[in-house]
């Protein structure tokens, strides 16, 4: 019997216009610690966050998310997108965007209450944007705006967090913050599943991996997966590796 939560990926291919963007992918994901996304660019890690999501029309195969169509559990994922879309004339403020993590709670009618704020005002504090807190978004630099998007998931209190690129435009101790608030998610028993771009900190950050170019490559373990000949099936030609030290660097681009 397996407990927590769970998302089963069966023979999955998302296509857009026709042309396949993952094909076949079939994962069994369990609370393993951290799970990091790792592949070359346009290898499908974004859509096949989305395809968990239920953002993306699937061509073929299912995705259950503790045994259900994703439609049914969806205020229990949250989701930072790897690039927000948000139009910044919009006058809102930082309150007003995390507040709307808190929106899938709340009935078509009904207004946040005492402990929407409350929650609201927390996830600010651990994001430690308090003094931004009645800035416009449009204002805030990237890093900010990510930090914003970050406390927004948290508001929402989900048990499976999956975020796109969270550390791309952060400063490294910002991105050490998030890294920090990842793990004590995961400790709470959530799910947390990140895509990241820098190889260099896969070995630190996260506790299994999933590797695809557009196939999957591999599933498991960091310790197991993060190996050269894994590594260079899933960037092909565009990854150079040197061991040094037993430690991976990505240094083509
Ligand atoms: N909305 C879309 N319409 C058409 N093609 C798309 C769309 N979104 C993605 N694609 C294509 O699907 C493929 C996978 O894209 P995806 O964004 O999932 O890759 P990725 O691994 O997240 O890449 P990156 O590292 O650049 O973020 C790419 O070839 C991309 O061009
Ligand atoms: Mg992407």
């Amino acid at each position: 019997m397996q407990s927590g939560p769970l998302i089963e990926i069966q023979n999955l291919t998302v296509s857009y216009h026709r042309t396949p963007a993952i094909r076949a992918i079939s994962l069994k994901l369990q609370d393993h610690g951290i799970i990091g996304v790792i592949g070359p660019n346009g290898a499908g890690k974004s859509t096949l966050l989305k395809a968990i999501l239920g953002l993306v029309p699937i061509e073929h195969g299912s995705v259950r998310v503790y045994g259900e169509p994703v439609d049914r559990v969806r205020q229990k994922i949250s989701y930072v997108p790897q690039k927000e879309i948000i139009d910044w004339d919009f006058p809102v403020n930082v309150y007003d965007v995390v507040m709307m993590g808190r929106y899938v709670h709340l009935g078509t009618f009904e207004r946040p209450g005492p402990r929407d704020r409350k929650i609201v005002e927390s996830a600010i504090e651990k994001v430690n944007m308090v003094e931004y807190k009645n800035q416009q978004i449009g204002n805030l630099s990237g890093g900010q705006q990510q930090r914003v998007f970050l406390a927004r998931a948290l508001a929402q209190e989900s048990e499976i967090l999956l975020l796109d690129e969270p550390f791309v435009g952060v400063d490294a101790a910002t991105e050490q913050a998030i890294i920090d608030l990842m793990h004590g998610l995961n400790k709470e028993g959530k799910m947390v599943i990140v895509v990241n771009h820098d190889l260099g900190k896969v070995q630190e950050y996260f506790q299994y991996l999933i590797m695809i170019n557009q196939w999957l490559i591999a599933y498991g373990p960091t310790r197991e997966v993060f190996q050269p000949e894994l590594l260079s099936k899933t960037y092909g030609g565009r990854l150079t590796i040197l061991q040094k030290s037993e430690r991976l660097f990505n240094i083509a681009k």
